[in-house]
């Protein structure tokens, strides 16, 4: 045998990885079903289904088949469903008022799935985008993106979304100081159960772009998010910005996109402590599937060592559009 020249020169890493056995019994994480939170999009109409062109094996559904979706999720042992809707282009407006509408598919997804399927959280997200003309995340008013008055419209966006029974509140907008109005606001009305995942770490992206397409904003979007997303080069700011949203009332925080800021993962478990989730975003989700169409990876066995990693960086969990077929094959 070669000298070691480590502090253990008797070691052979090799015998720890000799059988199954040994494998499973010094395996430092495990990827279960507990870990994951399925993004689903919703749309209009009733056994509606709508293929989203970018991500292939993903579909819109309508709040009926959105119902029969966390069923089957509840059946696999995932404990969250995340919903996210594809607004009909003529309910978008400068002031997206529509993103309050009790009414709005996604108020009505969530009450629908806590009717049918009480046990299994329901996640939302709370952003303008997907209710804005200007495909913004925030109000627009001469080409700015004014962040007070979209808190406020946050605000309200979150009320009609905690009086419709949601379980988790995602405020993904990246304003400054949206955390702490809306727990406010949450307390003042009795919600006090309600938690919050703030996307506390989001960096300004390219891999949302199959998202866009998936919710319908793509096509309007003016520009992009770099006034109020992070700079993909930042990790003290992603960091300050992690603490500032937990000190505003947070309860769980994310780092978003995932693979390319494992090292924002690792970091903000091993600083707070808090809850740490990673959002596998649709990119991410696309890339995989789009080498596995062409035979160039494994997809399957891409997809668990993606969410491996996830684990390894102190997640504890993971928003996927994988969800479904990782419980699947976790459930054998
Ligand atoms: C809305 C929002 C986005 C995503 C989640 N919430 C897009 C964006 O910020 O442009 C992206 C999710 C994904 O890419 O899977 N603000």
């Amino acid at each position: 045998m070669a000298a070691n020249q480590g502090p253990f020169p008797r070691t052979r890493f090799r015998r720890s990885r000799s059988g199954a056995a040994l494998r499973n019994l010094t395996r430092e994480v495990e990827l279960s079903v507990h870990d994951l939170i399925w993004p689903v999009f919703v749309c209009a109409g009733t056994q509606e289904r709508q293929a989203v062109t970018s991500m292939p094996g993903v579909e819109r559904l309508s709040v009926d088949l959105m119902v029969d979706a966390a069923r089957q999720a509840q059946g696999l042992g995932i404990p969250a469903i995340c919903v996210f809707p594809y607004t009909d282009p003529a309910l978008k407006t400068e002031l997206c008022e529509e993103a309050w509408n009790p009414d709005n598919l996604t108020n009505r997804a969530i009450r629908a799935i806590k009717d049918a399927v009480p046990d299994i959280a329901v996640m939302t997200d709370i952003a303008l985008d997907p209710y804005n003309a200007n495909g913004h995340d925030g109000i627009v008013r001469d080409g700015i993106i004014v962040n007070d008055e979209t808190v406020a419209a946050l605000v309200k966006m979150a009320l009609a979304q905690a009086r419709s029974g949601a379980d988790i509140l995602g405020p993904s907008d990246m304003m400054d100081g949206r955390i702490g109005a809306m727990r406010d606001a949450l307390e003042a009305e009795g919600h006090v159960n309600v938690t919050i995942m703030s996307y506390a770490a989001k960096f300004a992206s390219a891999y949302y772009g199959p998202f866009r397409d998936a919710v319908g904003a793509s096509g309007a979007l003016k520009g992009d998010k770099k006034t109020y997303q992070i700079d993909p080069a930042n990790r003290d700011e992603a960091l300050r910005c992690v603490e500032r949203d937990l000190s505003e009332g947070a309860d769980m925080v994310m780092v978003k996109p995932g693979q390319p800021y494992l090292d924002l993962c690792r970091a903000v478990k091993d600083r707070f402590g808090a809850p740490t989730y990673a959002y596998q975003v649709s990119g991410e989700y696309a890339m995989i599937q789009a080498a596995a169409a062409n035979g160039w990876v494994d997809g399957e066995k891409v997809m668990l060592e993606s969410l491996t990693g996830f684990r390894r960086a102190g997640c504890d969990g993971v928003l996927t559009y994988f969800a479904p077929r990782v419980a699947e094959i976790l459930n054998g």
